[in-house]
């Protein structure tokens, strides 16, 4: 199968991104555009879509499936990011390295297990070894077990685990991947990538 992905700019890409969000019930708080663009408008970042045929119409191609990576740097003046950057001092070095991390992402309920995610992560990769990123982060929950399991067959390492010592299933678990030229030609996805205009 060959992947159909849409890279987006930034303002056309936080409008795209806020609208797949919508179809996601699992997400309890769906990111704006506005919040996208504030976050990704002084940064490095890439903003893709797996675009594929409407079952019940295939003359209809729609987004299925999204990914938004930006550049986090050892100083960062965002709180949450100042305090994710904090959080991962111990264990993800930053000092003369360029460092990825992996937003936000999701595929569309009907869409799962096709391998749109798959594609979207590798896609994200070899744009981010090609722009001399070393390393990729991202983080998540015990009880996204969609997302553990998926970044456990993209191989993704643990980094670290942080206990919620109420609720077990909201302990947060961080996950990371050098990106070295292997993990590049490791890559099983066919994909075509075409780039969005500007609105
Ligand atoms: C996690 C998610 C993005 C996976 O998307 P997807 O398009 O179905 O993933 P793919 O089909 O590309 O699968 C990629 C790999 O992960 C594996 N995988 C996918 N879902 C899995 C699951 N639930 N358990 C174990 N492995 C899984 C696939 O088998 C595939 O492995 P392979 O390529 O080695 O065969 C999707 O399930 C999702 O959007 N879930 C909700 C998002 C979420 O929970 N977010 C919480 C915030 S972190």
């Amino acid at each position: 199968m060959e992947y159909l992905i849409k890279q987006y700019p930034l303002d056309t890409g936080a409008l795209e991104i806020q609208y797949i969000e919508e179809f996601f019930g699992e997400f309890p708080r769906k990111k704006t555009a506005h919040e996208i663009i504030a976050r990704l408008r002084d940064r490095e970042f890439l903003i893709l879509m797996a675009e594929a045929l409407l079952p019940d119409d295939p003359g209809v191609v729609v987004p299925v499936s999204f990914k938004v990576v930006h550049e986090l740097q050892a100083v960062e003046a965002e709180p949450k990011l100042r305090d994710l950057v904090a959080r991962l001092q111990d264990c993800v070095r930053f000092a003369g390295r360029k460092v990825l991390y992996s937003w936000i992402g999701g595929t569309r309920r009907d869409w799962r297990g096709q391998g749109h995610f798959r594609a979207l992560t590798e896609e994200s990769e070899a744009w981010a070894h090609a722009s001399g990123f070393h390393e990729v982060v991202v983080k998540t929950k015990n009880k996204f077990y969609d997302m553990r399991g998926t970044l456990d067959q993209l191989e993704f390492d643990v980094v670290k685990y942080e206990v919620n010592a109420a609720d077990n299933r909201e302990s947060k678990v961080y996950l990371s991947k050098q990106l070295t030229s292997d993990v590049v030609r490791a890559h099983t996805s066919t994909r075509t990538v075409v780039y969005a205009d500007q609105r």
